[in-house]
């Protein structure tokens, strides 16, 4: 019986993996047996090394997922490559530089909502063109608990870009589900995807609150397997919350 968790022969585009939690996520869809597209600003070489050194196929471009352009040079190199899309992970975004409402300077704003939101919309768009044309595929799209939780300091573009990608999971899930396309959100709360910069007491401070610990990026790729895999067939429109228990408010759920 096939294995409704593997990937075999899928192709998946994951956009911001050259580090962090897309390069986490990137590395899981290959071991289950995807081949990996890799859209990022940053040269992706790294995880490419790493998808092919475990038996895998990668490729990988540099380009700005906040440029319809790009994104949709991005689909086609894909398809050229390998034939078809089957997968679409919208991990790219940037954190703004934290900032208060009422100074936060107009490029930031942009900026953020440009790569975080729109960059979300075109690739989506761009990737429904071979997807409705197969009939098949799925859309994960990347926010955060911080799209229904604020914190002091935090810049009001990241929140209000990690909400609008709930919304766009929405409007794309209603459109496309019925045409064999299948669209899910996934909402984690803290990963350490990178070094933060915090001392020994502000890490504590930041974790307190996670009974297992900080997540890693795995653990979201490890979500996103699921929800891109046979398995989860019968899920779209959704969020998956990936939090580690942690339970910030009540509104998480
Ligand atoms: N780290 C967390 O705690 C956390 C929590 C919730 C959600 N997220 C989300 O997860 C995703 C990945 O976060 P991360 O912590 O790994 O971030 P990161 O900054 O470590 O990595 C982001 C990657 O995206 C790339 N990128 C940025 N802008 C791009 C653009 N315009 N075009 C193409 N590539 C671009 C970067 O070069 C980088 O490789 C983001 O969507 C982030 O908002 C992160």
């Amino acid at each position: 019986m096939t294995d409704p968790h593997r990937l075999d022969g899928q192709v998946a585009i994951v956009t911001g993996a050259a580090q962090g939690i897309g390069q986490g996520i990137a590395l899981v869809l290959a071991e289950a047996g995807a081949k990996i597209v890799i859209g990022d600003l940053q040269d992706a070489s790294d995880t490419v090394r790493q998808i092919r050194d475990g038996g895998g196929e990668a490729i990988s471009t540099v380009m700005d997922t906040s440029s319809p352009d790009d994104d949709r040079a991005l689909v086609e190199l894909a398809v050229a490559e390998f034939g078809k899309l089957d997968i679409l992970v919208n991990n790219a975004a940037i954190d703004a530089p934290s900032g208060n409402a009422w100074d936060l300077p107009d490029a930031e704003w942009e900026r953020t909502i440009g790569v975080n939101l729109s960059g979300v919309f075109y690739c989506s768009r761009a990737a429904l063109v071979p997807m409705l044309e197969a009939g098949s595929g799925v859309i994960i799209n990347m926010s955060s608990v911080s799209a229904r939780h604020a914190a002091k300091g935090m810049s009001p573009a990241y929140n209000a870009s990690k909400a609008g990608v709930l919304g766009l999971t929405a409007a794309f899930a209603e459109q496309v589900t019925e045409k064999g396309v299948r669209v899910n959100a996934v909402m984690p709360a803290l990963i350490e995807s990178r070094d933060f910069g915090w001392s020994p007491e502000e890490r504590a401070r930041q974790t307190a609150a996670y009974p297992m610990g900080p997540g890693q990026p795995r653990d979201v790729g490890e979500a996103i397997r699921y929800l891109v895999s046979p398995a989860a067939r019968w899920v779209s429109g959704t969020t998956l919350p990936v939090t580690g228990g942690a339970q910030r408010g009540s509104s998480v759920l």
